[in-house]
């Protein structure tokens, strides 16, 4: 299986033109030939910005969300047509925050994906447990509930996907899942999209998110089924990222 890690950074609303364009120079002097694939996803009105500060380099560029309708009345949204236009090749989709605070639903989600998939752009699809959910046993049939929705709207071209495990107790707290906690969600996750896929789920990339940092990546990124990582917190330290990207070759 010649599949590389991906190691993709997401920024949130965090930024400027000023610090941005520091974080990337810093990272394009360090980065050389990464052995992994590694994105960075901006918000959205830099993605000019990005666009020309990573062209021609071995970072590509990815948004944090994407609409899941192709254009119209929909204020303040962006279409994939659109993020394709400023070489976006990577959306996040469905992350908890836009879960929980846009009440996003899994059936949003999976409409988001597809629209992503029209354009060629790959969506990096968000799922994971709260810790209520978690602390009640539910782990396992939130993360399967939440990958179904996608696979029956996107199945003929689910290997095209990225999934992201993310538990949400686990993002930005510094609360890193351990490797076995994470692990077992991600043959989980494995076995459902080989159901779907068979033969192409060895294939699609299965990240690992929630306070993974220098510290933590190797171990994670050892696992079996963990083929790389969407980072938050540490994706806006260069040192930090690098030591990630590392990691993961
Ligand atoms: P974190 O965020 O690395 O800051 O926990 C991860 C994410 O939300 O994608």
């Amino acid at each position: 299986m010649t599949k590389k890690n991906l190691i993709v950074g997401n920024w949130k609303m965090n930024g400027g033109l000023q610090g941005n364009q520091a974080l990337v120079q810093a990272l394009l002097q360090a980065v050389g030939q990464p052995a992994c694939d590694v994105a960075v996803c901006a918000p959205a009105p830099y993605l000019a910005q990005l666009q020309a500060l990573l062209a021609a380099s071995p970072i590509a560029l990815g948004a944090q969300d994407v609409s899941a309708h192709a254009q119209g009345a929909f204020t303040g949204e962006q279409s994939a047509a659109m993020l394709k236009e400023f070489g976006v090749r990577y959306a996040i989709v469905g992350h908890s925050e836009r879960r929980q605070y846009h009440r996003e639903t899994d059936e949003t989600v999976a409409a988001k994906t597809a629209a992503a998939l029209s354009q060629g752009i790959t969506p990096i699809v968000c799922v994971g447990e709260t810790l209520a959910e978690r602390e009640a046993g539910q782990t396992h049939d939130v993360v399967k509930r939440q990958l179904a929705a996608v696979i029956h709207v996107n199945g003929h071209c689910i290997s095209e996907i990225v999934v992201a495990y993310e538990p949400v107790w686990a993002i930005g707290t510094g609360k890193t899942a351990s490797p076995e906690q994470a692990q077992s969600v991600h043959a989980l996750l494995r076995a459902q999209l080989h159901h779907a896929a068979s033969e192409h789920a060895a294939g699609i990339r299965l990240l690992y998110g929630g306070s993974m940092n220098a510290a933590n990546a190797a171990e994670l990124l050892a696992q079996p089924d963990i083929d790389g990582g969407l980072i938050g917190g540490a994706s806006l330290k260069a040192p930090d990222f690098l030591q990630i990207i590392s990691a993961a070759a």
